[in-house]
């Protein structure tokens, strides 16, 4: 039998409205959520344009639960320190950049990762992204997170791409990967509970959770 980490959930802030956060934040945390999910998109690595460092250390100033951060941006480098300076829990970033552009090093940026105290480390990949590319970064590395993506990443609102799950299997019975697997795009009702059964156990949703009673 698999094994499955708590079941948490971790709505996706960018489905908020902006002009009353605080209200939308504090009212989804009397609810009993677990973790705030923060998209970060930089306008290059999706075509879309979110927000930076200063608004998460103001979502900081307002929270004391988990600030999940989900960066979608080309230059992790760059800017994964500056998110946790404004408060990140746990960063998640993506292993594409890392594909496309050989200048970008994956190894030393995990050395600098590890090094960063209290912060919890993820790594998340796109839905055309093999599993399979963990192979040797789970050798290698204690990472909490694994961020599989449901839909191509960069907008809320689209449809669930139910062939993902097969990573996630595959991260629990094949490398017999023991940490988070949260799974982010399409969350609701009913594909969240394929993407349990697959072996994912945070389920990230923006749509579905702030379009409901
Ligand atoms: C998409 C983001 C998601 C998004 C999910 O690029 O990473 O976190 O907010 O939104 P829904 O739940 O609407 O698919
Ligand atoms: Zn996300």
């Amino acid at each position: 039998m698999a094994y499955y980490p708590e079941i948490k959930i971790a709505p996706s802030v960018l489905a908020a409205d902006y002009s009353r956060l605080e209200d939308d934040l504090k009212d989804l945390e009397k609810r009993g959520i677990d973790f705030f999910h923060i998209d970060i998109m930089d306008g290059h690595f999706v075509p879309n344009i979110t927000i930076g460092p200063q608004v998460v250390k103001a979502v900081r100033g307002i929270t004391d639960l988990t600030l999940d951060v989900h960066l979608m941006i080309e230059d992790p480098d760059f800017f994964m320190l500056k998110f946790i300076d404004a408060g990140a829990d746990i960063i998640n970033f993506h292993v594409e950049p890392f594909i496309e552009n050989n200048k970008l090093n994956l190894k030393k940026l995990l050395k600098v990762y590890n090094k960063s105290q209290g912060v919890r480390k993820g790594l998340t990949i796109n839905p055309p992204t093999s599993a399979d590319y963990f192979k040797d970064i789970l050798r290698e590395t204690d990472l909490d997170f694994i961020l599989i993506m449901s839909v191509n990443p960069g907008f809320g609102g689209q449809s669930f791409m139910p062939d993902v799950l097969a990573k996630a299997e595959r991260l629990r019975t094949y490398y017999g990967f023991k940490g988070d697997i949260q799974i982010d795009g399409g969350i609701n009702q009913e594909t969240s509970k394929y993407a349990l059964k697959s072996g994912c156990n945070i389920l990230v949703a923006g749509t579905y959770i702030f379009n409901s009673e």
